[in-house]
């Protein structure tokens, strides 16, 4: 038996997606266990690129369960778009997805909060608006409804009125879809989603118990978790590996290895500090390069220099044993490649995040900068045959936040990924 956590160690989309799918060829299944369907989680197979948003990345592995654990919010009518797209394309869930009764829904009046918030805010946080806040702000209050609410109708209707009833009494009667609207598209969502509803905690310790492999795979990234991250610029769930074990429903000891995804460069989608952003050519250049667009939302994500001050709380929060280092290609036309190994502030060095964390809005990154290799490394399949330079520089990461580089990814492709540890 083994299982694995794999979590984003930068502010998302640092490609972990495709690290989940690679390492689900061994899983017998793979458990989501935060957040909801503001990831965007994007899977190349052969020609086929699916963006999975709800369903776990195991989904496109014909052999793996698929689980949407307690710790997640659900979109009831996007999961079901979801699921129904992956029929279509020959991929059928319907006895291998499970979902939560203990996870929350996001609700119609969700959506339209997350908007109308981002949008009358004098510092807008740059959300998906896909109502994850509002989502996770109900639950906390003990009154959201929760997936377990859809397999009883009356449950539902009056769970429902106390959820509209509790934001009323905030924020006045707002312009939230009519109840009854929501209720009957709720009430028919749940009829289909009934047979995917189960204790799923029961069903992961199971399979563990059974020796059986699990891959718990995280969504978002650490620097926007709501407790570690770059607050109040963060999202409302805990993207951390530790956070598996709260949001699937198992005991610490069963978490074996936590597995951390790191872009070889940064990006950072909606707002909040950057201290490395490059808002010129060269930011322009590693954004198209690249292709650093949000898979949810479609917005143009913002592009820097790797980080290691960020990264060396990722590595610390999560516990990291290992990293992948993702996207490494995208640098091989560079000349040099600074990396920011600390920060000036008020005219002393800081190696690790301040405190208030605000202040990295000041912070002037101190660079080391690394030559390039210019060389084309997405067809390269061993550690020997990368460029010493690139070597180098995988080397450095390694050194900078202490954690053991243990895959290196060249391309989107599955083919496109060098192991130099077996992890799982
Ligand atoms: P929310 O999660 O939609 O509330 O958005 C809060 C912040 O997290 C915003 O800056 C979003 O752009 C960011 N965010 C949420 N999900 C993702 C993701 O999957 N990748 C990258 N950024 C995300």
């Amino acid at each position: 038996m083994s299982t694995i956590v794999v979590v984003g160690a930068q502010w998302g989309d640092e490609g972990k997606g495709k690290v989940v799918d690679c390492l689900s060829a061994r899983a017998d299944m793979v458990v989501r266990f935060n957040g909801g369907a503001n990831a965007g989680h994007t899977i190349v197979v052969a020609r086929e690129e699916y963006v999975l948003h709800l369903v776990p990345s195991g989904a496109v592995r014909e052999d793996a369960a698929c689980v949407i654990g307690n710790g997640c919010v659900v979109d009831a009518g996007l999961l079901l778009e979801e699921y129904d797209d992956l029929k279509r394309r020959g991929i059928d869930l319907t006895d291998r997805l499970f979902v939560s009764g203990f996870a929350h829904l996001v609700l119609p009046h969700h959506k339209a909060a997350d908007g109308a918030l981002e949008d009358s805010s004098s510092a807008p946080i740059g959300t998906t608006r896909r109502g994850i806040g509002p989502a996770y702000c109900d639950k906390y209050a003990r009154y959201g409804v929760r997936v377990e609410d859809l397999l009883d109708d009356r449950d539902l209707r009056a769970k429902l009125e106390a959820a509209y009833a509790y934001r009323a009494r905030w924020t006045g009667s707002g312009d939230y879809p009519p109840i009854d609207e929501v209720y009957g598209q709720l009430a028919e969502e749940g009829k289909r989603l009934a047979p995917f509803i189960v204790d799923t905690s029961l069903l992961i310790n199971g399979y563990i118990a059974d020796g059986k492999n699990v891959l718990f795979e995280g969504a978002q990234g650490s620097l926007l978790d709501v407790d570690f991250g770059t607050y109040p610029f963060v999202t409302s769930s805990n993207p951390v590996a530790p956070f598996a074990a709260i949001g699937s429903g198992v005991g610490l000891d069963r978490l074996d290895y936590a597995l951390g995804v790191v872009k070889a460069y940064l990006t950072r989608v909606g707002e909040g500090p950057f201290p490395t952003e490059l808002t010129d050519s060269t930011g322009e250049y590693l954004r198209e390069r690249g292709y650093e667009y949000g898979r949810s939302t479609g917005r143009p994500r913002r592009c820097g220099w790797l980080d290691l001050v960020p990264l060396r709380l990722a590595a610390r929060v999560n516990g990291l044993h290992g990293a992948v280092v993702s996207k490494l290609d995208v640098l091989d036309e560079l000349e040099e490649i600074p990396v920011c190994t600390a920060y000036r502030l008020r005219g002393k060095i800081f190696g690790e995040m301040p405190l208030p964390v605000a202040l990295i809005a000041e912070a002037e990154p101190v660079y080391e900068t690394l030559p390039g290799w210019k060389t084309d490394t997405s067809g390269i399949t061993s550690w020997d045959d990368l460029p010493k330079k690139a070597q180098a520089y995988l080397r450095f990461i390694e050194e900078g936040c202490g954690v053991p580089v243990v895959a290196i990814s060249v391309g989107q492709r599955r083919d496109q990924i060098i192991w130099l540890e077996e992890v799982f």
